[in-house]
Parts: structure tokens; C-alpha cells; sequence
């Protein structure tokens, strides 16, 4: 025997010295669920440790994680009820919740990167990403209120606009929207194959964002998000993303999907975002709350493992606990 691989495994020294992925802070980007009112924080049920908080104990939230060495944040609301309709206009509110943290945010830790998500559903009636038109999800509307929606992120000093909607030729319209508006700097973080999965389930619960099942249309989001069964339709979705002038390419979720990962890592230059979602943070949560899984060799193991699949950076709920055991 001339070749043995166990060679190079002997000891820890040897180990570090061939590794090939190292996870670092720099490499993690924190969602973040916020909520009306003044130092209220509330628990998800279905993802511990992991809270609703209102602006002024989030901008808190960030300062700390910025510390840690988390540089960027990604922003979700929880919009009341009364403000939901089928139009979506509270979400290009000037005095929204959501412009209001990405001010408060930016004024606090201006060097965070400040990421808000572009989307509908939180503000639907219908929990939809989109405009209904005639019992259907009708495309060209929602990107015109997707887009009034992200010059609204970006007058209240957006770093990234992420469009999490998948609605087509968003990227493209946004990127016009925002030229014409004076934010050429502003960048687009296209969820450009995102698909419709039953890991969202935690997140939906956490903003109470959830399609509701109404006779006239579909309780579910496969009109827009992508068919699990496919993988290169995410080739194509992809590509016309980055030819639309999308930033960063998100693919999501994360984990069962890191076959799609590596194939567009292999056909594009441009940073590729993966989001560990919801429902993955909840599986690892649920089995260390067993016993039956070790939360922070899982957890490193798991992040490790999307980067290694060719994510240049990974959206996780589990960013906080990551960066302290990556300081250790
Ligand atoms: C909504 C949105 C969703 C997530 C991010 N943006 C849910 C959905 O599409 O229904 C999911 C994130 C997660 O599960 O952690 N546009």
C-alpha cells in the first residue's frame, strides 16, 4: 500500500493543516423577527431561542451580535392585522415598522449591512407574496408594489434589498426602480431558487404569515415558489437573476438542497447567499432538546457543511450561538 488517506488524518495539527472550508463570523448573515411596541420580546414557540422583538431591544440585538462579529442582518416584520390588505401598502409605508428599524438600525451600528426582506405576505390578508387578481397571484402588479416597496428600503438607508417573493422580472424592475431613484449603491440579494417547501413552517407561525386556506385560492405558494422535484430550473432561474442584475443569488433552504448549491456554484461567479430556514433550525433544536443531538457539533457541522457545498454566506437563526462557539 503507497497511498494511505489516514496519513494526513494522524493528529489535529496535521488535520487543520489540509483543511479545505473553514466557517468563520464573517461568513454569517442574522434574520431577525420585529414587532411593535416598546421592550417587548417574545418567544417562537417552534424555534427556542429565537424571539420577536420590538425595534428598540433589536437594535440592541444587533449591536451585541456585532460585537460577536455578525456584520449583517436580514429584517422581517410582524405586521398587525389591521394592516394587512391585498394591496400590500403598508409595506412602502415611509413610517413603517420596517422603515423604522432599518433607520433606527443604521443610525445605531452603521457599519451593519441591513438586509430587508422584499416581500408581500407579511402584510397580505391572504399571506401571499403577491397582489390577487381573479383567484390568481398576479405577477406584474406585485413587482410593481415590490418595487415601491424596496425604494421605500432604501430611502430609509437599505444596504441590500433582498426579494424573497419570486415573482419574475422583479430583479430587473427593482434594479430600474432604484437607478432612476438615486441608489445605484443599494444591492439585490435575489431569492432566485427558492423553493416551496414545508420548512417555512416555523417562520410562517413566527409572523403569523401563514396562506390562508380560502376556497378562491391556493393555501400554498407552488404557483411561485419552485417544485422540489426540479433542479435545473434552478439553473435557469439563476441565471436570469444574475442577468437581471441580482447582486448575490440566494438559494434556499439550505441543507436538502445542497446538491442545487453546488451545481450553480460551478456555473456562476457571482456570491452565493444559502439560507439554513426555519424548519432546519427547528429539527436540530427539537433533537438536541432530546438528547439525541449535540447542539454545537451539529450546529458547526451543519453551517460547515452549506459552506463546503459552495455558499460564500449563510442566513441562520443560529448566528448568535455560531459566532460565540467560532470566538471560543
Ligand atoms: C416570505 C419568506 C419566507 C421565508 C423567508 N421569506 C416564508 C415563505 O416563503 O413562506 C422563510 C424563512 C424560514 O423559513 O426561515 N417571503
Amino acid at each position: 500500500m503507497i497511498s494511505r488517506n489516514r496519513r494526513l488524518r494522524t493528529n489535529d495539527s496535521i488535520r487543520s493543516l489540509v483543511r479545505e472550508t473553514i466557517l468563520t463570523t464573517n461568513d454569517l448573515v442574522l434574520p431577525m423577527f420585529v414587532m411593535e411596541g416598546n421592550n417587548k420580546k417574545e418567544a417562537i414557540s417552534s424555534m427556542p431561542g429565537v424571539f420577536r422583538q420590538s425595534l428598540d431591544l433589536t437594535v440592541q440585538t444587533v449591536k451585541e451580535n456585532y460585537k460577536l462579529g455578525i456584520r449583517a442582518v436580514n429584517l422581517y416584520m410582524k405586521v398587525s392585522d389591521n394592516l394587512k390588505d391585498n394591496t400590500g401598502k403598508e409595506a412602502w409605508n415611509a413610517n413603517g415598522l420596517m422603515q423604522n428599524t432599518i433607520r433606527a438600525i443604521k443610525d445605531a451600528v452603521p457599519e451593519v449591512i441591513v438586509m430587508p426582506d422584499v416581500a408581500l405576505d407579511p402584510y397580505s390578508v391572504y399571506g401571499h407574496d403577491g397582489i390577487i387578481k381573479n383567484g390568481k397571484i398576479d405577477n406584474d402588479s406585485t413587482v410593481d408594489a415590490l418595487v415601491r416597496m424596496g425604494i421605500s428600503h432604501a430611502e430609509a438607508g437599505a444596504d441590500i434589498l433582498a426579494p424573497s417573493d419570486m415573482m419574475d422580472g422583479r430583479v430587473i424592475a427593482m434594479r430600474k426602480g432604484l437607478e432612476e431613484n438615486g441608489f445605484s449603491d443599494v444591492g439585490i440579494l435575489s431569492y432566485a431558487a427558492k423553493y416551496a417547501s414545508a420548512f417555512y413552517g416555523p417562520f410562517r407561525s413566527a409572523l403569523d404569515s401563514a396562506p390562508v386556506d380560502d376556497q378562491e385560492i391556493p393555501a400554498d405558494k407552488k404557483t411561485y415558489q419552485m417544485d422540489f422535484h426540479n433542479s435545473r430550473e434552478a439553473v435557469d432561474e439563476v441565471l436570469k437573476d444574475v442577468e437581471e442584475g441580482a447582486d448575490i443569488i440566494m438559494i434556499k433552504p439550505g441543507m436538502p438542497y445542497l446538491d442545487i448549491v453546488s451545481k450553480i456554484r460551478k456555473l456562476i461567479t457571482q456570491p452565493i447567499a444559502v439560507y439554513q430556514v426555519s424548519g432546519e433550525y427547528a429539527m436540530l433544536k427539537a433533537a438536541v432538546q432530546n438528547g439525541w443531538l449535540d447542539n454545537d457539533k451539529v450546529l458547526i457541522e451543519s453551517l460547515t457543511s452549506i459552506k463546503r457545498a459552495g455558499a460564500d454566506m449563510i442566513f441562520t437563526y443560529a448566528a448568535p450561538e455560531a459566532a460565540k462557539l467560532l470566538n471560543k
